[in-house]
């Protein structure tokens, strides 16, 4: 296993470009088993979890073709299988994403149900209530999901919650339906709006998608496609944290204000200073940060994704932050470890006080989560001394390169095997 290993201290100062969105490319792969043809798909991230999604469209029989660093392409014609093995849900969560296409297209799925996480218990129950209003037949036994339906029918269905992989799992579904689907309460992520433009140059016919109402007027067949993934804002947010925590400034090319936009307000409120041009945001902050409130929320909300990166800045804020997390339910793992760096956080149900200190100090620490371990690395750019963050495998789910693309502005960088 390897660790990554930063010298803290050093103001990060220069230029890096946003990759494209794991969160997006992820369904958008799963969005090729919808048809015959070759989809392409151009900006996709070379993380694991695209990985772990490429080995599942092998699995269920389709080939794909790495055309350059950031372009893969991938045939599905040749796709017989329609299981989804618990080996691979297990690894990534997001790989529940096939039951709906492989529904829509192939009449069966079975799916290895995710089971909980890190972050908390994660259930799929809204992905499931929504496939069987649209006809679907599911069944759950071994651990699988079993879901059959000779042809998905249009219904309108009205979400609990607006759950970003439902939303997608029943767009996606939707689009080869017999008849008119309305999903209300759907997620309004910058993620789905690119499926949903994919999905349109497939030939789906959707109306509304990054409005809490989407429609979809099912089609009988969907062809090839050539995508290119949107932007990273999860990314983006966390390089821009990173110039804010070690008081230097760092201008993010490709980033979209347009996407960030509770986020950069936030930021602005703890005294960052942020300028947003047509090719991207800067952020520099040249004093100690103010202290903030944040609570996170579905899109346009601050992001949950940004709330461990968040955390960590206001770990050196003058005065008490209080974070208040709302979309999962055990989401403050990163605290404890924050509080090895010397951070002073108190946790109590889903809200942290966050009573900022006039500096951090390096120490080992463990990552649990993708956005916890880049919160450390976060924290241990700003500490004094030498921070070592272990299993840094969760990092290499979500960021591609990351200890370059943080040494280029200057910071001191390295990954070291355990
Ligand atoms: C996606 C993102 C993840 C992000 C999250 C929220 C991907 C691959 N992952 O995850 O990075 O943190 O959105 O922005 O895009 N829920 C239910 N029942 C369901 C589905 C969800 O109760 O059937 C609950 C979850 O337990 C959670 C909340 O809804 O508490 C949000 O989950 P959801 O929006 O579905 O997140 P994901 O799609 O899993």
């Amino acid at each position: 296993m390897d660790k990554i290993v930063v010298r803290g201290g050093v103001p990060l100062r220069g230029e890096v470009t946003v990759s494209g969105a794991k969160n997006a490319a992820l369904p958008l792969l799963f969005a090729s088993l919808l048809t015959q043809d070759e989809c392409r798909l151009r900006r996709v991230p070379r993380l694991m979890d695209i990985r772990t999604a490429v080995r599942l469209l092998h699995e269920l029989g389709a080939q794909s073709e790495w055309l350059s660093d950031d372009e893969i392409v991938v045939s599905p014609h040749t796709v017989h299988q329609c299981e989804a093995p618990y080996e691979l849900v297990k690894t990534m969560r997001a790989s529940f994403l096939v039951l709906g296409p492989l529904l829509a297209r192939f009449g069966r799925a079975r799916v290895s149900t995710p089971g909980g996480c890190a972050i908390g218990t994660r259930p799929v129950n809204i992905h499931l209530d929504a496939l069987q209003q649209l006809g679907a037949t599911i069944r759950q036994q071994q651990g699988y999901v079993e879901a059959e339906a000779k042809r998905l029918r249009g219904a309108h269905i009205v979400f609990e919650f607006p759950s970003v992989g439902a939303t997608e799992n029943i767009l996606m579904a939707a689009t080869l339906a017999e008849g008119t689907t309305v999903i209300e309460n759907a997620a309004c992520e910058p993620e789905i709006e690119d499926l949903a433009t994919m999905l349109t140059a497939m030939g789906a016919r959707i109306g509304g998608a990054g409005t809490p109402t989407i429609t979809i007027e099912g089609v009988t067949s969907l062809h090839g496609v050539t995508h290119e993934v949107v932007a990273d804002r999860v990314e983006a947010g966390t390089f821009l944290i990173a110039g804010a925590i070690t008081g230097g400034r760092v201008f993010v090319r490709g980033a979209r204000a347009n996407h960030l936009r509770a986020f950069l307000e936030k930021l602005q409120d703890a005294g960052v200073l942020i300028v947003e041009r047509e090719d991207g945001i800067e952020a520099s902050c040249q004093s100690r940060p103010s202290s903030v409130d944040v609570i996170t929320w579905p899109y346009p909300g601050f992001p949950t994704d940004l709330q461990a990166q968040m955390m960590a800045l206001l770990t050196l804020g003058d005065g008490r932050s209080l974070i208040t997390e709302t979309v999962f339910e055990n989401r403050f793992m990163h605290a404890q470890e924050l509080a090895r760096l010397g951070a002073n956080i108190l946790t109590r149900g889903n809200t942290a006080a966050v009573s900022g200190v006039a500096f951090l100090s390096g120490a080992p620490v463990m990552a649990t989560d993708l956005r916890a371990s880049v919160s450390l690395i976060l924290a241990g750019l700003a500490a004094q001394g030498v921070t070592e963050v272990s299993r840094v495998y969760h990092l290499d789910r979500g960021y591609e390169r990351i200890e370059e693309k943080l040494s280029r502005l200057g910071a001191d960088i390295r990954r070291v095997k355990e």
